[in-house]
């Protein structure tokens, strides 16, 4: 190739590099769920408080901006020394600014702390108490009311408050849905809680916010909203008991549940399996991703989870399992029943 050809492949590469950047910055713009996109009151609130701080910062970065001109400006024309009356301007105008910026300051810390005092009140109609438990690097939930247990999903009733108890089993985890609320810190032994509520029906996607190990990234939860009639309905399915056996394969699978010691860490209502080292599998088969978002929720996903998670996430506590295709296909048909 000739030194020309070269250059011009090396442009060429350039563009094709910034053009992918370019794509990926706005990807995430429009993908990610964004704090700046409120979907509730709470996220409201949050939003109006930074773009207040927004402003405010724009326009003392303005203005300090404009004065700093103006001075160079002056400085530029002036030669020699300061006469007594520009210094004492001078110290004035110093006074003036630590005066304002002490003012600004405060009423920052006002407007926060106010914000801070509406966001923990306790909602008026409060109805449901959600209690998630952080988990490395799940997330169980329970409705304890309706003696509910699921994984990695929040079904919640729209444009009702409802109550999140926050707990951790193992390290510190980081509560956040950015379209509903603010983060909150889930500790060992403590138990925080706060009010989340959706303006309208929908997904809203939830992250663990606090470095917690190795698969934190992949951590991650749907918060679903659904209307009040929705909602009573999915709690009523979720109350059922587990589905038996669809047909003879799928008893077969049964019987694969228990010899592949998956009953020791996974809980299915009703059977022998009461493990609880990993997520309730009582009704697996409504939920939409597996691994805590790692995956769709789907046959193949399934199997490559069942086989070899270790691969998907590695560091998670489910160790490869070793069975035949045959007792494979027995299991997933199981596993697919529990609806
Ligand atoms: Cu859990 Cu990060």
């Amino acid at each position: 190739m000739s030194q020309k050809r070269k250059k011009h492949s090396f442009r060429h590469a350039d563009s094709l590099i910034w053009a992918g950047a370019a794509l990926c910055l706005l990807a995430g713009c429009s993908g990610a769920p964004s704090a700046m996109h409120p979907r509730g009151p709470a996220a409201a609130r949050i939003a109006d408080l930074s773009w207040t701080f927004f402003v405010m910062g724009g326009a003392v970065y303005v203005v300090v901006m404009l004065l700093t001109a103006i001075a160079l400006w002056r400085r530029g024309r002036q030669q020699g020394a300061h006469d007594a009356s520009e210094r004492r301007m001078g110290n004035r105008m110093i006074l003036v600014g630590v005066a304002l910026t002490v003012v600004i300051l405060l009423v920052v810390f006002g407007l926060t702390l106010s914000t801070q005092v509406a966001l923990s009140l306790p909602a008026e109609a409060e109805e449901t108490t959600i209690r998630v438990i952080g988990r490395q690097w799940w997330w169980e939930v329970q409705y304890p009311t309706d003696q509910v247990t699921t994984a990695n999903e929040i079904v919640i009733p729209v444009g009702r408050p409802v109550k999140i108890e926050l707990l951790a089993e193992d390290v510190i985890h980081s509560f956040w849905v950015p379209e509903l609320h603010g983060k909150l810190d889930m500790i060992p032994g403590e138990t925080n809680s706060f009010w989340i509520e959706a303006d309208a029906p929908g997904d809203y996607w939830g992250l663990c916010a606090e470095f917690c190990g190795i698969q934190h990234a992949k951590m991650q939860f749907l918060v679903i909203a659904v209307t009040p009639d929705e909602y009573t309905a999915w709690l009523a399915q979720q109350q059922q008991p587990v589905r038996q056996p669809a047909d003879e394969l799928a008893a077969r699978g049964q019987e694969v549940f228990t010899e592949a010691f998956c009953t020791r860490c996974h809980t299915i209502t009703g059977t022998d399996a009461t493990g609880d080292l990993g997520p309730d599998l009582t009704h697996l088969a409504s939920r939409r991703t597996l691994g805590a978002g790692a995956l769709p929720n789907n046959r193949g996903n399934l199997a490559g989870w069942v086989v070899d998670p270790q691969h998907i996430k590695p560091g998670n506590l489910m160790p490869a399992t070793s069975i035949s295709g045959e007792d494979l296909q027995a299991l997933l048909a199981y596993l697919e029943g529990l609806q």
